[in-house]
């Protein structure tokens, strides 16, 4: 006997994508390509392993769940910096919680916000269409009914949460939303976070921002819900967002990242963290407070994105409905049917991307959002990118 409610959990994009792909022989002769992962391969600063190092002794102590006192200051600061904050409106004690990487915090979070019931019925969660696969495992596994928004071209890759029918909107427990998207990159101005963190406080639900790849822009940085927050009236009720150094500074394996926000949510997230959390060791902490207070990896970092959407401009040109992206590391090429063009870039290029319809879920209509595109990770050094986007545009 299994709880019956992960039978609806569909296979991870990655396993859709090794049945699609395992069994098909890449070309002889060219050295395959992953642009399927969204892992940085970029460097991450040479003081990291220093600090890790230093701090070697600490391996033997449990690390607190509520993270040191210096890692919740070195993100209360960079929050304020980042986010050009109100002083005091921050309290680092009480408004930030360190998680071991997003992923799992973020899964977490739906275990804090869906009750058993909401308005005398099942309650919802509501994430755009596509999305970021651990949003709709969350929702399910907490008991919820995900309901996917679609975030189509047409209004600029950004759902219309507001639009809903108002009985879904009064059984709304909980509302994961993403800027800048994966996979769109799209990014939402302060209009559209203020809306939604009103509609959050009409509806009481909580609202869970994911801006993991706030830092990395083509323009102008992407605003903060926080911001949002700031211009509200100072209030973070309802609110949470979620930071990552994993694309910030490249460190994915080093599993850090936080949350921030409505001081009850982050109260009753350290709760449960204390039961069933995995706080990371204390010298990964040692290493996070510095990452967090320095920026010239981050700009060099952005820059080397920066030069990579450029080449990709010239490379792939108008083909594909390319754009470069607001934000994120990732192109949204309309290539007419993502499954077949994944299939004929692996076995005929040696390149590998996601189909995006194995991001998005099928609609009420049968229509699926991500069908028609593919999900390209511009993760490696140039050279290799390069090399990719060139077979990809003469594959496709
Ligand atoms: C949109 C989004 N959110 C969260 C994560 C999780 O990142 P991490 O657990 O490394 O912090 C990812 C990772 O790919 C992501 O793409």
């Amino acid at each position: 006997m299994h709880n019956p409610r992960l039978a609806s959990l569909p296979d991870y994009p990655f396993e859709r994508l090794r049945g699609l792909l395992d069994h098909l022989p890449p070309p002889d002769g060219l050295s395959p390509i992953a642009l399927s992962l969204g892992e940085p391969q970029h460097p991450y600063p040479d003081f990291v392993g220093d600090i890790l190092h230093a701090n070697r002794h600490l391996y033997g102590k449990y690390p607190p769940v509520a993270g040191t006192p210096e890692f919740r200051q070195a993100v209360a600061d960079w929050l304020n910096r980042r986010y050009d904050l109100p002083a005091g409106l921050l309290a680092a004690d009480r408004h930030i919680a360190p998680c071991a990487g997003t992923r799992e915090a973020l899964f977490r979070t739906a275990f804090l916000a869906v009750p058993p019931e909401k308005d005398g019925r099942q309650p919802a969660v509501l994430m755009p269409n596509p999305f970021y696969q651990c949003y709709a495992g969350a929702a399910i596994a907490a008991g919820a009914e995900p309901i996917f928004v679609s975030a189509l071209p047409e209004r600029g890759f950004l759902p219309d949460f507001a639009g809903l029918a108002e009985e879904t909107l009064a059984r709304t427990a909980l509302v994961y939303f993403c800027t800048p998207a994966n996979p769109q990159g799209a990014v939402a101005d302060g209009d559209y976070l203020a809306q939604l963190v009103r509609l959050a406080r009409q509806y009481d639900f909580t609202l869970v921002v994911d801006e993991c790849y706030a830092e990395i822009y083509t323009g102008a940085p992407p605003p903060g819900t926080l911001q949002a927050c700031a211009d509200l009236g100072g209030e973070m009720t309802n609110v949470l967002v979620f930071h990552s150094l994993s694309k910030r500074s490249n460190v994915a394996g080093l599993r850090s990242g936080f949350l921030a926000g409505d001081a009850e949510l982050i109260r009753l997230f350290r709760r449960l963290s204390e039961y069933g959390g995995n706080p990371s060791p204390l010298p990964v902490y040692a290493a996070a407070t510095a990452l967090w207070g320095e920026e010239s990896h981050v700009e060099a970092n952005r820059a080397l994105y920066l030069e990579k959407f450029e080449m990709a401009e010239r490379i792939l040109s108008n083909r594909f409905g390319f754009y470069r992206p607001d934000g994120g590391f990732f192109l949204w090429l309309d290539v007419g049917d993502g499954e077949a063009a994944t299939r004929e870039l692996w076995t005929r290029a040696a390149v590998r991307v996601l189909p995006g319809a194995y991001l998005a879920a099928d609609e009420p209509d049968g229509g699926n959002p991500g069908a028609r595109y593919i999900r390209v990770a511009m993760v490696h050094e140039a050279a290799v990118t390069a090399d990719a986007l060139g077979r990809i545009a003469e594959t496709l």
